[in-house]
């Protein structure tokens, strides 16, 4: 018996030196005083992390933040972990949302000429553009930036899902998770998932009005199946895609909308710079085969409810509607592009070309930079690349999105029907400009 205690103690003490040896028991004492402080300071957090499964786990507070901060005067010392940590102990996951499209987030938005003119609370904050495309793993020169402008959270991709610090799965797999950013203006669909069949389905799940078995997809179900944390769609936010359609007409209308969207020279139709920039962050799909991977996924993903022929359908409908969309679109543009060429709208700013630029964000400032006076401008004049603008960035993005998601009133309404009344708007408004431009000149 005496000998048995002794042994058992020995095994202790064995254990113990072995977890100093990896620092698992130092980082766990540590983080007994994080605790203790922070129960009085930051309870809510506590709370959290308790119902973690990191807190059963023994990953404790010292484990993401580090130990250096010891006391309420030093909290700069506090690691603010990045997703490297996290890969410490989820390399899978990590590896895989390296891959996908959330990676591209950050430099995706800081690749835009707009960007850099934007307030930095805005872009740095959990707000603005920054609040969304705070995704991706940022290189140490990305981090210096930030804090060079005075600003150090928000390092972290992984806890926009799994919300810190609870750092939960069940919570990563609720439509909702994807909602603060896969909503508004240009990307609705939170807002088109949930009116739809689909997205009703699974609230009337949600209550109990259907049986637990009901199939209902959600976000993940179609986007992040079987645990992957690579994202990616066929055609992507910008609908656009090379090589060029088979179609005549399709192809031709693509080339308008790449020359407004700054990757195609509007005189020579050469690719620009801004070509090899937006496929370096994976915005455009660079070949037929890479659209074709994802077309086919996706129609696996339809085929678990679906008969394989239906959801093929549904989706060559989408890309129908998109085609349609494009021969609307192109006509708008063509009518201010033709602006530019007679003298009437003039290159301003950081305009790529004297062409419409939808990556410069067109803004009301056109007076201010053309030296214009602000009252020679007829009616429409400073407006017209703004409805031009909506009817590329809201309404063609509507169009398409709302078929692609299952929902008759954003295809439609929202989508479709806006993108004709644009298109007549900008048609009556440059036909007023001419006029203006004409009694100018008599002068
Ligand atoms: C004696 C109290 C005390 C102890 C011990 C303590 N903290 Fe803190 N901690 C604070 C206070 C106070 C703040 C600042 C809160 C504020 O800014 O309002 C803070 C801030 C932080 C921050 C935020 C840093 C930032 O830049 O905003 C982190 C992360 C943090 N603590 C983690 C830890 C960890 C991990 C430990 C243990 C290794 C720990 N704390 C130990 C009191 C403590
Ligand atoms: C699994 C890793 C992990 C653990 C464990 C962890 N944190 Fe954090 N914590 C994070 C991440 C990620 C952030 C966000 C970092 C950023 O914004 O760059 C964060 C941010 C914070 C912040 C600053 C932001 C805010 O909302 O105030 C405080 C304070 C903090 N943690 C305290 C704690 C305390 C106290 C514990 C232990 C009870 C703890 N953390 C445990 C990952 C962790
Ligand atoms: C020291 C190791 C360690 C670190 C660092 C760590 N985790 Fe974990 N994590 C674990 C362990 C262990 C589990 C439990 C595994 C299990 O249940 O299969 C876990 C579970 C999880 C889960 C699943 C929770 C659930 O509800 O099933 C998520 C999500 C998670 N971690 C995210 C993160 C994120 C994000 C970070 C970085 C901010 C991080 N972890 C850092 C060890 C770690
Ligand atoms: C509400 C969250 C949110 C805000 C705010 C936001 N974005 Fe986005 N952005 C997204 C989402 C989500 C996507 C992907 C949409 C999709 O694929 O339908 C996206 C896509 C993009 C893309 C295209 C990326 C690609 O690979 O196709 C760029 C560029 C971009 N945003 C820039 C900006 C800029 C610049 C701002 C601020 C002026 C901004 N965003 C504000 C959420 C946001
Ligand atoms: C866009 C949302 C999103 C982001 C960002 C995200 N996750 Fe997840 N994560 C999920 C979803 C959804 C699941 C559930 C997958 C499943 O089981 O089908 C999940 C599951 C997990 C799990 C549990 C795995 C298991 O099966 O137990 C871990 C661990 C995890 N994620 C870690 C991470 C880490 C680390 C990062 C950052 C590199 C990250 N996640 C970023 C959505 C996300
Ligand atoms: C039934 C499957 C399904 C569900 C559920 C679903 N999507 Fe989609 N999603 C699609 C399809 C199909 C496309 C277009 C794919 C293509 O380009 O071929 C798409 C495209 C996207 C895109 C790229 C731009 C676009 O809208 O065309 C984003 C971003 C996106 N979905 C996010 C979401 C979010 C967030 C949710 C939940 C609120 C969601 N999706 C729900 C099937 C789905
Ligand atoms: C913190 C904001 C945020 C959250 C939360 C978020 N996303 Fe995203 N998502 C983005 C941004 C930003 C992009 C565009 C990234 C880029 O620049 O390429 C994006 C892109 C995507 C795309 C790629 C579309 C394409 O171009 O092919 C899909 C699909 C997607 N998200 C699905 C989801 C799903 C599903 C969820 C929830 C589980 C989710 N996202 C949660 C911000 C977010
Ligand atoms: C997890 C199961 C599931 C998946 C995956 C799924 N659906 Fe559905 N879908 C349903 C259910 C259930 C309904 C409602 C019943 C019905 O109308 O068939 C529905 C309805 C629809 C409808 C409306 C039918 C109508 O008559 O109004 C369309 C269109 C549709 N789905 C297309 C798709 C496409 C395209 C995909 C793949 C991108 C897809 N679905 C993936 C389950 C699913």
């Amino acid at each position: 018996m005496k000998r048995k205690l002794w042994r058992s103690g020995f095994l202790l003490i064995a254990l113990a030196v072995f977890l100093l040896g990896f620092g698992v028991a130092p980082a766990l004492a540590d983080s007994a005083k994080c605790i203790k402080c922070h129960q009085r300071h930051t309870p809510g957090q506590v709370a959290d992390w308790k119902v973690s499964k990191h807190a059963g786990e023994d990953v404790g507070c010292a484990d993401c933040h580090g130990d250096k901060h010891t006391n309420s005067k030093n909290s700069n010392l506090a690691v603010l972990p990045d997703e490297h940590v996290c890969k410490e102990c989820h390399e899978a996951q990590f590896e895989s949302f390296a891959k996908g499209k959330h990676n591209f987030g950050w430099t995706s938005l800081n690749a835009l000429p707009i960007t850099h003119l934007e307030p930095d609370e805005l872009m740095e904050g959990g707000r603005g553009c920054g609040g969304c495309h705070n995704m991706g793993i940022k290189t140490e020169a990305q981090k210096k930036e930030q804090i060079a402008k005075g600003y150090r959270y928000q390092n972290n991709s992984c806890d926009e899902c799994h919300t810190r610090h609870s750092f939960s799965k069940k919570e990563a797999l609720d439509p909702k998770a994807c909602q603060q950013c896969h909503m508004g203006y240009d990307h609705p669909q939170w807002e088109m998932w949930s009116s739809s069949k689909h997205g009703s389905r699974w609230r009337s799940k949600q209550d109990g009005n259907l049986p637990e078995g009901a199939p209902a997809p959600t976000c993940q179900t179609c986007h992040l199946p079987n645990g992957t944390h690579e994202n990616r769609t066929a055609w992507g936010f910008l609908g656009v895609r090379l090589p060029l359609p088979e179609d005549k007409q399709w192809a031709a209308d693509r080339v308008v909308i790449l020359k407004a969207l700054g990757v195609l020279d509007p005189v020579t139709s050469k690719p620009t710079a801004r070509l090899e920039l937006v496929t370096s962050v994976d915005m455009v799909r660079g070949t037929q085969e890479a659209w074709q991977a994802e077309r086919d996924k996706m129609v696996k993903t339809c085929s678990q409810c679906h008969a394989e022929s239906y959801g093929k359908t549904q989706l060559e409908m989408g890309d129908a509607m998109m085609q349609k969309a494009d021969r609307l679109l192109a006509q708008a543009i063509v009518i201010v592009a033709d602006l530019y060429k007679d003298g009437i709208l003039k290159k301003r700013g950081e305009q790529a070309f004297a062409y419409p630029d939808f990556l410069y964000f067109l803004r009301t400032d056109y007076s201010a930079a053309s030296g214009d006076s602000y009252k020679d401008l007829p009616a429409g004049m400073e407006n017209i690349e703004q409805v031009l603008f909506e009817m590329y960035m809201k309404h063609r993005m509507r169009t398409y999105q709302g078929q692609f998601h299952v929902n008759p009133d954003y295809a439609y309404w929202y989508g479709w029907a806006m993108m004709t009344k644009d298109l007549g708007k900008i048609q009556s408004d440059a036909k007023k400009m001419r006029v203006h431009h004409k009694l100018l000149n008599k002068k």
